[in-house]
């Protein structure tokens, strides 16, 4: 197991200027499902996604010096420039767990500024962006207080070690192109505590891949993610499903590798409907798929079958859906979804967007760098 528990990060507080950092992090779409933890955010099974481009959080942490130091962690969160209590309650308990790691993050104050490209009300879950964009923050603020890192890898690393410990899918959201996170015996680097880019071994095709976003339903889910994977522990089917996500994702390495995008949609379609059969087969059980989700998936496969268009889909565990599809279609494949399922989207909603090349560190603003 890593340890990052560093008791000697702490600060000489005469010496800390106030400052500012600032990071813009993407959400990923898992191609193989993360759904099963235990102990401290810990995978039961491997799992793969590409990282967005389009949907994303962009945050920014400010510090100073904390005028009484305390024993918790002072921090004020502002989402769209209103200050939000559940954000800022969910980011104090977070950074507190974290403090073992950072003891200095108690020396400090913290105002933290962060918005999402994608509407709030979209019905989109922000938490892997979010979480992966505050790792970030954080360890780009380790290292200007204290050393640099070795590398880019041990950076990554690290902000997706912390990134896991505040939502399991984020820690795959600090690498372009492709990542996995849980431990794979055909990939050497591969851990249950962070995950890795396989950007590199991409295929073509899917580098420009496209992913549109069918918002089916923008309503709060009536289950959490959290929740979801608790219900996990007690599912019949659980101890198969690991052993099948282990396979899937080994195999969904290889397709990436290889461009086999017909057996990526297989796998793609399958990984979602497994989702939400382990919801359906959960005590109690539930069900997060609408009328319309199962309508769209209809329009799909008769799509498919009528033009043989690679076009294939995937959910979170939500009702909206995921299209994903290559470039070289994207003329017919946006025409299909204007004409014959935004019927079905609330608003007629859908976002485009497609594989992302990870996150950016930005500039920081005059303004953010005093307050
Ligand atoms: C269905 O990462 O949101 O999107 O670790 O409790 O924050 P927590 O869960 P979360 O679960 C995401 C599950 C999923 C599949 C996936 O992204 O792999």
């Amino acid at each position: 197991m890593l340890n990052y528990n560093n008791p000697s990060l702490t600060l000489i507080s005469s010496e800390v200027r106030p400052g500012a950092v600032r990071w813009r992090s993407p959400s990923n779409i898992a191609l193989v499902k993360y759904w099963g933890k235990h102990g401290v955010q810990l995978p039961r099974n491997p799992s793969v996604s590409f990282t967005l481009d389009g949907a994303a959080t962009d945050t920014t942490l400010s510090y100073s010096v904390r005028e009484a130091p305390g024993e918790g962690v002072e921090v004020a969160l502002y989402l769209d420039g209103e200050l939000n209590k559940g954000f800022t309650d969910r980011t104090q308990i977070f950074m507190e767990k974290l403090l073992p790691i950072y003891p200095f993050l108690k020396q400090l104050s913290f105002k933290i500024k962060t918005s999402n490209s994608f509407p709030h009300s979209a019905g989109i879950a922000s938490s892997a962006s979010g979480m992966s964009a505050l790792a970030l923050c954080l360890v780009s603020l380790e290292e200007e207080l204290f050393e640099p890192f070795k590398d880019r890898a041990e950076f990554n690393a690290k902000a997706s070690y912390l990134a896991r410990l505040g939502s399991g899918s984020a820690c795959r959201s600090i690498y372009g192109g492709a990542a996995v996170w849980g431990t794979l015996a055909s990939l050497k680097s591969s851990s249950d505590e962070f995950a890795v880019p396989v950007t590199e071994s991409l295929h073509r095709v899917f580098q420009d891949y496209h992913d549109d976003i069918l918002l089916i339903s923008k309503s709060e889910k009536s289950v959490s993610s959290r929740a979801g994977h608790g219900l996990m522990e007690g599912n019949p089917y659980a101890s198969a499903r690991y052993a099948q996500a282990t396979r899937r994702t080994d195999e969904m390495l290889t397709v990436l590798r290889e461009g086999n995008i017909e057996r990526f949609g297989e796998i793609l379609e399958s990984e979602a409907l497994t989702l939400h059969a382990l919801m359906m087969s959960s005590h109690p059980p539930y069900v997060l798929i609408r009328p319309n989700t199962l309508a769209v998936i209809e329009r799909i496969h008769q799509y498919r079958a009528d033009t043989g268009m690679p076009l294939y889909f995937t959910l979170d565990a939500g009702p909206n859906l995921h299209l994903l599809y290559p470039n070289s279609v994207a003329a017919e494949v946006k025409q299909f979804i204007r004409e014959q399922l935004l019927y079905f989207c609330e608003d007629k909603m859908y976002l485009a967007d497609r594989v992302g090349k990870g996150p950016e560190r930005l500039e920081v603003s005059e303004q953010d760098l005093a307050s």
